[in-house]
C-alpha cells in the first residue's frame, strides 16, 4: 500500500477526489496526512475522512529556507512513499526538492511545457490558445519544468473566463493524478526511471 502525503494552499478538490478514490479497498495507495502552508479551506478535507494533518504557516517564517525545513521535518514523521503536490502555490526549496524528488509529484493546470507557474490558466487565457490542458509532473528544482508523468488536452471555449476554464481543467487534473498514484502503486510507473 503506497502512502501518500498532499500538500495544498487552496480548496483541496484535488485533494478531495484523491481521498474518495483511496477509499475504494482495490485502489493500491491512501493518504497519511495532509499538510499547508497557510489556513487553506482543504483542510477541511483530511477533517471529514479523519486524516491528519499539520499546517506549516508560511508567513510565521523569516526564509523560504527555513519554512522548507519545517515543512521537510513535519513530511518526514510521517514517511510517506509519495508527496503530492496538488494547489500547494509555493515553490519548495532545492534542499526540499532534494530530499524529496523524485517520489514527489504537482499536478498543473496546463499542457506543460506551455504556461507554466502560478497562472497557468489565466496565462492560457491570455494568450488565446484553442485548448490548454492538464499535467502531472515530477517536481524538479525549476518551475513546473520536472518530467512529465502524464497530461491531457482540456478546450478552452468562447466565454471562458478564469474560473470557467479552471473548473474544466480540475476534473482532468484530477483522473490524471489518481491514475498517476495508482501507476506508482503498482509499480508500473517507476519514478526512478524518470528523467
Ligand atoms: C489546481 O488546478 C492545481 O493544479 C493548481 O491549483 C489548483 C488547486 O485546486 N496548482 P484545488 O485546491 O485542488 O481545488
Amino acid at each position: 500500500m503506497l502512502t501518500v502525503a498532499v500538500l495544498i494552499s487552496g480548496t483541496g478538490s484535488n485533494l478531495r477526489a484523491l481521498l474518495e478514490a483511496a477509499r475504494h479497498p482495490d485502489y493500491p495507495a491512501r493518504v497519511v496526512v495532509v499538510g499547508a502552508d497557510r489556513e487553506a479551506a482543504g483542510l477541511a478535507h483530511p477533517e471529514d475522512f479523519g486524516i491528519p494533518s499539520f499546517l506549516v504557516p508560511y508567513e510565521r517564517f523569516d526564509s523560504r529556507e527555513a519554512w522548507g525545513e519545517e515543512l521537510h521535518r513535519q513530511l518526514s514523521a510521517w514517511r510517506p512513499d509519495l508527496v503530492v503536490l496538488s494547489g500547494l502555490m509555493r515553490l519548495l526549496p532545492p534542499a526540499v526538492v532534494a530530499a524529496w524528488s523524485p517520489r514527489l509529484i504537482n499536478t498543473h493546470p496546463a499542457f506543460l511545457p506551455e504556461f507554466p507557474g502560478a497562472h497557468g490558466v489565466r496565462d492560457a487565457l491570455a494568450a488565446g490558445v484553442a485548448q490548454t490542458g492538464a499535467s502531472v509532473i515530477v517536481v524538479d528544482d525549476g518551475v513546473d519544468s520536472g518530467p512529465i508523468l502524464a497530461q491531457e488536452r482540456v478546450a478552452v471555449l468562447p466565454g471562458d473566463d478564469i474560473a470557467s476554464l479552471h473548473e474544466r481543467i480540475k476534473p482532468v487534473e484530477r483522473r490524471l493524478l489518481i491514475d498517476v498514484v495508482r501507476r506508482i502503486a503498482t509499480g508500473e510507473l517507476d519514478l526512478e526511471d524518470i528523467h
